[in-house]
């Protein structure tokens, strides 16, 4: 039998939980009917430190929103970015595998994704009563007609980091674009489309590099692209393989070819560990560096002002992304 006392006391607990919710978590209001949902989609998706960054920059504009994540295997994804749309979500992020899934699965492609090839931003988008097409964030009640809107915000991440994190303005520099598969060739279509003076591109399989200098010079005619290591010094090496990853992995060049003496820069796309032994031996050698954790933050913080139409909150973002990353 339950009597009014023990009522009391579980109300009084469930009181409590949700006072001790909306003071422990870093949000103003705590979760309700008219909270908004973003959400990452990836399969795996428990590694990703998305989570900690986007709800840290939502937390710090204000808003009444909360950021998940979700494993989706890509045979469901079509049906898992419906579903994200049915239910008046904000926007997605998608990560490994879906990217170059949901190129063909949005409603319309930005410049961005057609450009790219990828998508791993999506906002949703509701018809007004003009016929504008606008996000959802505009609409307090559901629009009658809702579309999914496909960007790709990680190409532009690259630039900024080297911009921001290593000081490198790729324009006229001479790069070494080490990998070519999924991140080598989005680095290296970048790095031709921002007039670099000549990319020299190594990879493993030299198919692969070959079949991406091809397509360099099909869309950048102008690029001037080896398949090479380069015989003088270059600005930057740019290291695109997942070599580095694993601490007892080797350097990703072949040292008989090139030296670290040979480079002013060095940005490795891995951030975990902090530091890889190519970051390591490239500071040896009087190179400035950089890891790859500033491309996670700005492709995370262009994903958000594409879907809140402010400046992102840079500071909270990168201090959540580090605190999650690192410990
Ligand atoms: P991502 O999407 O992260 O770029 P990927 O498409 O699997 O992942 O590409 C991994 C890159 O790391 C490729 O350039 C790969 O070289 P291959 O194209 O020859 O496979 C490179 N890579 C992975 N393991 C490597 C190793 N042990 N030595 C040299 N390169 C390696």
């Amino acid at each position: 039998m339950i009597g009014p006392g023990l009522r009391k006391s579980s109300f009084e607990l469930c009181g409590r939980l949700a006072y001790n919710l909306r003071v422990s978590g870093p949000f103003a209001q705590a979760i309700n009917a008219t909270t908004r949902y973003c959400a990452v989609y990836g399969y795996p998706i428990k590694h990703s430190a998305s989570p900690a960054m986007q709800n840290a920059g939502i937390a710090e504009l204000g808003l009444n929103w909360r950021y998940l994540a979700f494993e989706v295997h890509p045979n469901e994804l079509r049906e898992a970015i419906a579903g994200a749309k049915a239910m008046n979500y904000i926007g997605l992020n998608l990560t490994v595998p879906h990217k170059l899934l949901a190129v063909d699965i949005v409603d319309e492609k930005h410049k961005s994704a057609a450009s790219w090839g990828a998508v791993n931003t999506i906002r949703f988008e509701g018809k007004d009563p003009s016929g504008e097409w606008r996000p959802l964030r505009e609409f307090p009640d559901s629009p009658r007609e809702v579309r999914s809107h496909g960007f790709n915000t990680d190409a532009d991440a690259i630039t900024r980091a080297l911009r921001e994190d290593l000081g490198v303005e790729p324009a006229g520099k001479r790069v070494l674009l080490l990998g070519a598969g999924g991140a080598g060739r989005t680095a290296g279509l970048k790095m031709a489309s921002e007039n670099v003076a000549e990319l020299f591109l190594v990879n493993r399989t030299q198919a692969k590099a070959e079949q991406l200098a091809a397509e360099i010079s099909e869309r950048y005619p102008n690029a001037r692209v080896k398949t090479d290591y380069p015989k003088t010094n270059v600005d930057l090496v740019l290291n695109a393989t997942s070599l580095g990853l694993k601490s007892t992995d080797l350097l990703p060049f072949d040292e008989s070819r090139f030296s670290l003496r040979q480079t002013a820069a060095v940005y490795d796309m891995i951030y975990r560990p902090a530091e890889t032994s190519l970051l390591k031996a490239a500071k040896s050698a009087g190179c400035h560096t950089a890891n790859g954790l500033g491309m996670l933050l700005y492709q995370g913080a262009r994903a958000l002002e594409i879907w809140t139409g402010q400046a992102a909150p840079l500071v909270a973002m990168r201090s959540a992304l580090e605190q999650n990353v690192y410990g």
